[in-house]
């Protein structure tokens, strides 16, 4: 059997870069709590636990030392609040975020009707919303785009995570609700890219793994992508899910990771599969049989 690895998988720019941060912050004498889940990744969560980072749902649970600000982006009260509380923060935003915030910021600044194109739902969009003093309209779908009234002035920002031909769709229609139309392009390559590859791989395996916290939505979306190719996909968030029947009578498996998978879950989902499989693995990073 052979097993591939998606050419882009795992970890993000910004989760790496969020993690990163919160574990130099448990490095330090000072006690540190992270506003929220710091990834979606439930494995990730409790490691950095082990490490003395606890989870704070509200800044009213964080009486003293860091407050660790995830990479989704929380809106300016949050600064104040924590400033006010003398707290040191911690601001593990995803620059790619921050840029998609003040973009917000600025284009109410110049007197926009500011449009967030994105899932009200999801914490990156309310800490955008949030930057546009709770004055954005937030526009999920093509329906919704149809139904906002005209504006003279639109001035549009994206969920970095966004599939850009939707949001292109998007735009289309909001083109024909006002007279001038401001677009920053805030939506981040990364998403796009594990989805591409995803795609790609799907195509030329029997079964594809993807691996990711199942509250994590990149994941869940790479996995519906593998289905959409006509590949069979199994969203697993750790190697103790896999399944011998998954892999029994097949010929090739492709293992990608949602951007909130660090690399060890996707290492051990790798040695997993090579010890449940019969006969020789190739691993496809290196050529090299690892076992006959
Ligand atoms: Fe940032 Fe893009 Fe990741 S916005 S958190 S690098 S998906």
């Amino acid at each position: 059997m052979k097993i591939y690895l998606a050419e882009h998988r795992g970890f993000c720019y910004g989760v790496k870069r969020a993690v990163d941060m919160a574990l130099a912050a448990a490095e330090t004498q000072q006690p540190a709590a992270t506003l929220g889940p710091i990834i979606h990744n439930p494995q990730m969560v409790n490691r950095l636990k082990e490490q003395g980072i606890r989870e704070a749902d509200t800044l009213e649970d964080i009486p003293a030392g860091q407050v660790i600000i995830r990479s989704h982006g929380v809106g300016p009260e949050v600064y104040h609040q924590a400033k006010a509380k003398q707290l040191e923060i911690v601001d593990a935003t995803c620059p790619h975020v921050k840029k998609a915030q003040q973009a917000a910021y600025s284009l109410l600044q110049a007197g926009y009707q500011v449009v967030i194109i994105g899932e009200r739902r999801h914490p990156e969009v309310k800490s955008i919303f949030a930057w546009s003093d709770s004055t954005a309209q937030v526009v999920e779908t093509p329906e919704e785009a149809r139904e906002i009234p005209y504006f003279p002035r639109l001035g549009v920002v994206a969920q970095t995570t966004f599939a850009a031909d939707d949001f292109n769709a998007i735009i289309a229609i909001l083109q024909t609700k006002c007279d001038e139309l401001q677009v920053e392009r805030t939506i981040c390559t990364a998403t796009d890219l594990r989805q591409k590859a995803a795609v790609e791989l799907a195509k030329k395996v029997d079964v594809m793994l993807v691996v990711g916290g199942k509250n994590s939505a990149n994941t869940a979306r790479l996995a519906s992508v593998c289905h959409e190719a006509g590949c069979k996909a199994y969203h697993i968030e750790s190697a103790i899910e896999l399944k011998p029947e998954w892999i029994s009578s097949v010929h090739s498996v492709g293992i990608t990771a949602g951007a909130s998978t660090p690399d060890w879950i996707i290492e051990e989902v790798y040695k997993k599969m090579e010890e449940m499989s019969i006969g020789e693995v190739v691993n496809v990073k290196t050529g090299n049989i690892v076992k006959g």
